[in-house]
């Protein structure tokens, strides 16, 4: 088991992936000097999801702003930087140019360091934030909007991927889950809040079991597609069987709609739900917990901020005597701390990136499953 050594950094962060415009000032990779966010979800609340246009004209308006007032927060001017960060990937291709362009350029015009961080490797370092150093290796846990992933981190610049949802991710379950509630976007807050009023026993919403692989190992993969059926035919009811001769493409016919649903009901299938989803993501860590032996549990992503989740979690740990690196609330959603942070690890590894290297859609790292 070993401790990262923290060596001296004073890195910006910048972060332009998806629908949060946001620039942050990090020292050591632990003191969060500043912490700005802008975020578009009232440009995209009424589509009920990211319009990739229009954040990528967003981020264009906002990012100069944005990485000006986390400079002036925490007092600090480029000359001082130890290096410039960026999110580089996974996300919307433009959304993570205008970051990524914005970043190289300040580097460059400064003569600093260009890191390039993976988005998905920084949520799962956003718990040593404010805190201590962990010990290594851990188990990583990503949950999000785009990926639902468990890692084995040897130290920070070693990670393996040890399972990955082969659907849906889990953010985007509850986003889903609440349009079929009748629910706002972005739609995760709303059924957690929602879920803590009603009744987790309501229904007895089904967990994936994705069995073993090859090898005959428990597989470490979590699926959330077949959940998110159920809940759309328990509010809805199971679509009436099609006349034969129906053209093709004409969508199914339900007998209810969630406008029919009472006040009590819907919270009644937002705890239900809540209580499968999270017991399903419980499950894939526990199974690896039992085969990898760590003492630390690193949780990122925007779900990390959902309330049975952290309650969950922090019974396991409890249990298991782990050291649970949960994120505090306003960096479990995407910021730019969290890419400095972890940019501090890839400066002291000496991984330096060069201007050469371009915004990705995907992370490599969290797409291919290491089975
Ligand atoms: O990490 P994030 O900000 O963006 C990505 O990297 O994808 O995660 C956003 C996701 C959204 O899908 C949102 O609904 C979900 O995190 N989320 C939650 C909660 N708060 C945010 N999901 C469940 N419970 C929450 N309390
Ligand atoms: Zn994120």
């Amino acid at each position: 088991m070993s401790h990262v050594a923290l060596g001296e950094s004073l890195i910006l962060g910048i972060e332009s992936s998806c629908d949060e415009t946001a620039a942050a000032v990090v020292r050591n990779g632990r003191d969060v000097l500043s912490d700005v966010v802008s975020t578009q979800h009232e440009l995209h609340e009424r589509y009920k999801g990211v319009v990739p246009e229009i954040a990528s004209r967003a981020h264009v308006e906002r990012i100069l702003p944005v990485i000006r007032e986390a400079l002036d927060r925490a007092s600090i001017t480029l000359p001082a930087l130890s290096a410039v960060a960026v999110g580089h990937r996974p996300g919307l291709i433009g959304s993570l140019l205008v970051g990524t362009s914005a970043a190289k350029a300040l580097a460059w015009s400064a003569g600093k360091p260009f890191i390039a961080v993976d988005h998905v490797v920084a949520h799962l370092f956003a718990g040593l934030l404010e805190r201590e150093p962990c010990a290594f290796p851990a188990l990583g846990l990503v949950v999000s909007g785009g990926h639902t992933s468990l890692f084995l981190v040897r130290d920070p610049l070693h990670l393996e991927l040890l399972g990955r949802t082969i659907d849906d991710a889990i953010g985007e379950a509850y986003d889903k889950a609440a349009t079929m509630l009748g629910l706002g976007y972005p739609g995760g807050p709303l059924v957690d809040a929602l879920a803590q009023r009603g009744n987790d026993r309501f229904v007895d919403f089904p967990t994936a079991w994705l069995g073993r692989d090859a090898e005959g190992e428990r597989r470490l993969d979590v699926s959330f597609s077949g959940l998110k059926t159920a809940l759309l035919y328990a509010v809805r009811g199971v679509p009436e069987r099609k006349p034969k001769g129906t053209p093709r493409g004409e969508p199914p016919r339900y007998a209810r709609s969630a406008a029919d649903l009472s006040e009590t009901e819907r919270a009644d299938l937002a705890a239900s739900f809540q209580r499968a989803a999270v017991h399903g993501v419980l499950r894939v860590v526990e199974r690896a917990l039992d085969r990898v032996p760590v003492r630390t549990l690193l949780v990122g992503g925007g779900a990390s901020a959902n309330s049975r989740l952290r309650t969950e979690l922090s019974a396991l740990a409890t249990a298991r005597s782990l050291d649970l690196r949960l994120p505090a609330m306003n960096w479990c959603l995407d910021n730019a701390a969290m890419i400095a942070g972890y940019a501090h690890h890839r400066l002291c590894g000496g991984q330096i990136d060069s201007l050469d290297v371009c915004p990705q859609p995907l992370s490599v790292l969290a797409s291919t499953a290491a089975r």
